[in-house]
């Protein structure tokens, strides 16, 4: 990872863009200034609600950064390095941060990186700052111009966006959440949705995802891959600012040492497929995009 400056491009990543916030980064970036930040003022910190961006270069990069680094990616390994010079963020991959086993050829990993891109452009678009993606290689950038802000309510909920691996509330879509849910997929033209809410469909995908689940899971590589980017306690959550927080599944807090041991022993196919079977069972559907 580069942190310095280098004329006026640098390359920054959602870790250090908090690490980097004491020299540059104001609002809630700069509250996350340390490295040995308490878990709870750090999550304040992220949450914090999303403001369009007025700050000069090279502050009003950093903070469209900020906003990047919330997007979803595969095991939270948040997979980027952001390039960030004028008139445009180049966002390329950090295949030190590949998962090889679930995700042999890091299709995970650039649908990622486009997650950031998205969150991005989102960023720039409502800071009236341009933000049209493009894509060479395997690189992406957001162009930035000045133009007119677009209020988005996408924008706006950035920071509240979570995974959830919890149990749902158990009520079934409402016929205008479902038609909202495939608009926003179909929206691009390029992905389609097909939802499964029926009982029957609900049961067999049910079946599905449990066989896949048990294979993954007797696999102790895959298991081994994953117990790496658990994160056990707040503490290490909060040092290392990504991977998956095991309390965020409903798992008690461990000490690191004793979490990565007892892992193998409590993360079992059973365990796991009796959980997976409730959260459908709770969920509203499943969606599938293609
Ligand atoms: C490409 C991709 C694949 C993912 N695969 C899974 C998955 O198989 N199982 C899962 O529980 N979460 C999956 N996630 C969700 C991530 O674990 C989650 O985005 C990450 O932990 C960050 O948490 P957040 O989305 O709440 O910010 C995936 C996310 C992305 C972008």
């Amino acid at each position: 990872m580069r942190t310095g400056l280098s004329g006026s491009t640098r390359t920054i990543t959602r870790r250090q863009s908090f690490a980097a916030g004491a020299l540059v980064l104001g609002g809630a970036a700069t509250a996350c200034s340390s490295g040995d930040e308490g878990y709870d003022a750090l999550a304040e910190a992220l949450s914090a609600p999303a403001e369009p961006v007025t700050a000069p270069f090279p502050r009003s990069h950093q903070q469209l950064v900020r906003y990047a680094s919330l997007a979803a990616s595969g095991h939270n390994t948040q997979p980027w390095r952001f390039t960030v010079s004028d008139p445009v963020i180049e966002l390329s991959p950090d295949f030190s941060r590949r998962t090889p086993v679930v995700d042999p050829d890091d299709h995970h990993l650039f649908a990622s990186l486009g997650c950031a891109a998205e969150n991005l452009s989102l960023a720039a678009r409502a800071s009236g700052l341009g933000g049209e993606v493009d894509m060479e290689g395997e690189r992406l950038s957001v162009a930035l111009a000045s133009g007119a802000a677009e209020a988005s309510p996408r924008f706006d909920v950035i920071p509240q966006r979570q995974c959830t691996r919890l149990e749902y509330a158990g009520s079934a879509l409402s016929a205008e959440e479902r038609a909202r849910l495939i608009a926003a997929v179909e929206q691009g033209g390029q992905v389609s949705a097909t939802v499964f809410d029926g009982a029957a469909d609900k049961t067999r995908l049910t079946e599905l995802i449990i066989q896949g689940n048990s294979a993954q899971i007797a696999d102790p590589a895959f298991v081994r891959e994953l117990r790496d980017w658990i994160r056990f306690n707040e503490a290490e959550a909060a040092r290392l600012r990504d991977g998956l927080f095991a309390a965020s599944s409903g798992n008690p807090q461990l000490p690191g040492w004793l979490g990565r041991r007892l892992f193998g022993l409590v993360f079992t196919a059973d365990a796991e497929n009796a959980k997976i079977a409730r959260q459908i069972e709770s969920s509203g559907g499943l969606i599938a995009l293609m």
